[in-house]
This record gives structure tokens, sequence and C-alpha cells, in this order.
């Protein structure tokens, strides 16, 4: 969307009272909040995290397993109000950080789910035509003696169909998290759009003016990477980077996330994605698909995973034809399961020196 100063009759508003507002029965104040541009400084953000830990907290509370630094990075974000960027490989938790950031934060979340080709319009909102037709029709009778009051009522917020981005500037009783997904499917014009929005925390519209935010929202980018982001936009960013976890996370994971809860299975599980991850395939296992294995290993009641499993266990971890075909050669399937149960071992082991020492 075309970027504008703010029109004068918007700026005219705020200091008068209009006919309409008059007619209306509107407070100043409440004119001022309903048009966006009550003081031109944004209201300071609730601090919703006392500490990392209060936040680590709400985040295990929200079944989300973070590590350390990652922890401290996410709570940096929400004190210092910078947006995050989140980038790696599909299903391993980008997504899934903003709500459990904004269940810990009690926060509602606002989610802008980007594609090639979307529109402001999509993103901010538009003017409801059909609702200003309505409305003008009722004025008719008054057009004449209060046109400008009219056109301004016009175009205003009232007549606004808004998209998230504006819904997430204009939260107020409730913290925000904004959460703007897969923005490497934006092109770059798109991209500079929310420039405007992460730093200077406005949006500028034709005909509306500009809307500052009541509150700052705390925003989660995410990116497959399809696309390299401009410097722009990462310079206003925190950078999160979300690899593959270890074995150890991933048991975590897996025993927050799924009903397994037997610790030589968790390990057996987490031990066979690691395998998977190093075994150079066109679309290694994610998380997420991990989080299916077990289901299925729930459905079945299988407490061990055995080479003669393979055919019935595929589907769920390979899913491109060479990535299928290399698992049905003989020794596959069979030399990641014998590699699974060696990360359980091992993993096991380490436990049980842990619990000795402790
Ligand atoms: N750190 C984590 N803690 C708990 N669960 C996780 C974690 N990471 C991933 N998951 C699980 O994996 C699932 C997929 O995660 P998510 O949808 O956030 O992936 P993504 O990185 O956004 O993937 P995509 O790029 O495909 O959108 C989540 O629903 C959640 O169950
Ligand atoms: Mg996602």
């Amino acid at each position: 969307m075309r970027r504008t100063q703010p029109r004068p009759h918007l700026e005219a508003r705020n200091n008068s009272d209009s006919s309409f507002e008059a007619r209306a029965g509107l407070s100043r104040k409440c004119v001022a909040r309903i048009y966006g541009l009550c003081s031109g400084r944004t209201k300071e953000r609730e601090v919703v995290f006392a500490s990392a830990e209060n936040l680590g907290d709400g985040l295990r509370d929200a079944q989300y397993v973070v590590d350390r630094v990652t922890l401290q990075v996410v709570y940096l974000a929400a004190r210092m109000q910078k947006p995050l960027l989140v980038e790696g490989p599909p299903g391993c938790g980008k997504t899934e950080l903003a709500y459990a950031v904004a269940a810990a934060a009690g926060a509602t979340v606002e989610r802008l789910q980007c594609y090639q080709g979307i529109t402001e319009e999509k993103a901010i909102g538009k003017f409801d035509e059909s609702l200003q037709s309505l409305y003008l029709e009722s004025q008719k009778e008054f057009l004449r003696e209060d046109w400008d009051g009219i056109r301004n009522r016009l175009h205003s917020l009232d007549f606004f169909a808004e998209g998230p981005l504006l819904r997430a500037l204009r939260h107020q009783s409730k913290p925000c998290v904004l959460l703007i997904d897969e923005i490497d499917k934006v092109d770059h014009a798109f991209e500079a759009l929310l420039l405007e929005v992460l730093s200077a925390w406005q949006i500028t519209v034709p005909k509306l003016g500009t809307i500052k935010a009541e509150t700052v929202p705390f925003v989660v980018l995410s990116s497959n990477e399809e696309r390299r982001l401009g410097d722009p936009l990462r310079r206003r960013c925190l950078y999160l980077r979300f690899e593959y976890p270890t074995v150890e996370r991933e048991v975590e994971i897996l025993a927050a996330r799924s009903a397994a809860q037997q610790m030589p299975l968790l390990g057996q599980m987490a031990g066979l994605a690691h395998a998977l991850r190093g075994w150079n395939m066109e679309k290694p296992p994610s998380i997420a698909e991990m989080l299916d294995l077990a289901h299925a290993l729930d459905i079945l009641e299988v407490k061990e995973i055995v080479p003669e499993q393979r055919d019935v266990l595929l589907p769920l971890l390979a899913k491109t034809e060479g990535d299928r075909g290399r698992l049905l050669l003989r020794e596959g399937f069979e030399g990641l399961v014998m590699d699974s149960k060696i990360y359980r071992d091992k993993l096991n082991g380490r436990r049980r020196i842990a619990c000795a020492a402790a």
C-alpha cells in the first residue's frame, strides 16, 4: 500500500469536535481513540514476563521445549520490543513458538499467513464499501450541510474492516502476539510494507491516515528460507535459527507432546529421528513427523521399533519417492533401527550416570 502523509482533515479532527461526532455524542477522548491519533505516543507495553525464568515456566506449561539460549533471546525480544525472526526447516517449532509465547503471556494471537501474491488489503484491511454506501444512504438529508463530516466519517476506522496487522496494533486490553507466518513467501514490496509496522509501530493507509499502535505487539516472523529476506527487515529483528533438536531435546519434546512416556521408546524414537536426519534424505523427518510416529506407535501399541514394522512406518517417515526407495532397500531401514537402538542405549547410559551422580 502506498504510504502517504496523514491527511490534514484527520489532524484537524483531533483538535475540534466535528459536527458528526458532536451529533453522535462522542467524547473527545473516544474520538481520539477511534481515529488512532490520540497522543502520537504509544502506550508502554506491559511487561509480560517478570524474568526469563517466568517466561520459561510459561513455555513449559504450554508444553513448549526450549534451550536456555533460545529462552533468553525470546525474553530479550519481549523486553526490548523487538520482532523475532525465526528461520529453519519445516516442522521444527517456528510457528508453535508464537503460540507458546502467547499462552505464556496470556496474550491473543493475530496471525498473518503469508503466501505468494498476498495483498496489503489482506494484511491491513480495507474500507467496507457496502457499509459506506449504507451509511451514505442513511445520511442523505445531511449531505449538503455536513458533507465534510460525513466524508471524514466514511474514511474512519468505523468503516474499515481490519486485517491482522492493524488488529495487532490496536489491541488494548490484552497483550498481543503478532505471528507473521512464512514471510519468505511474500515479494519485496510486501516486505517493505512491514518495515513501517515493525519499527515505527504504525500503519499508514490512504484516506484513513496513520494509525499508531495502542500497544506494541510481540512479533514473531517465521521463514522456511524459500527466499532470502532483505537486510532492512533483518536488522529490525532479533534472529533465531532453529535446527533439528539433539536426541535429548527431542526426547523432551516427544515426552511433552505425545502419549509415549516410557524412556526406552522415547529414546528410540528420538534416536531414529537423529539417524534418519544424518542419512542424507531428500526430506528428513521433522519434529512434527516424529510426533506423528509417536501417535502411530501408540495406536499400534508398539513398545519397540523393529525392522519388520518397516512397511507400515514408511509412510510416516519417508515422504518422497527417492527416500521411500532408499528405505525400502534391504539394509536401509534395518540399519536405521539398529542406530536408533544405539542412540537409545547411549542416552539411557548417560541418564543412569547422571542419576547416580545426583
Ligand atoms: N520446541 C518444541 N516444543 C514442543 N513442541 C514442538 C517444538 N518444536 C516443534 N514442536 C511440535 O512440532 C509441531 C510443528 O511445529 P511448527 O508448526 O511450529 O513447525 P514450523 O517450524 O512452523 O513448520 P513449517 O515451517 O512447516 O510451518 C508443533 O505443533 C509441535 O507439536
Ligand atoms: Mg510454521
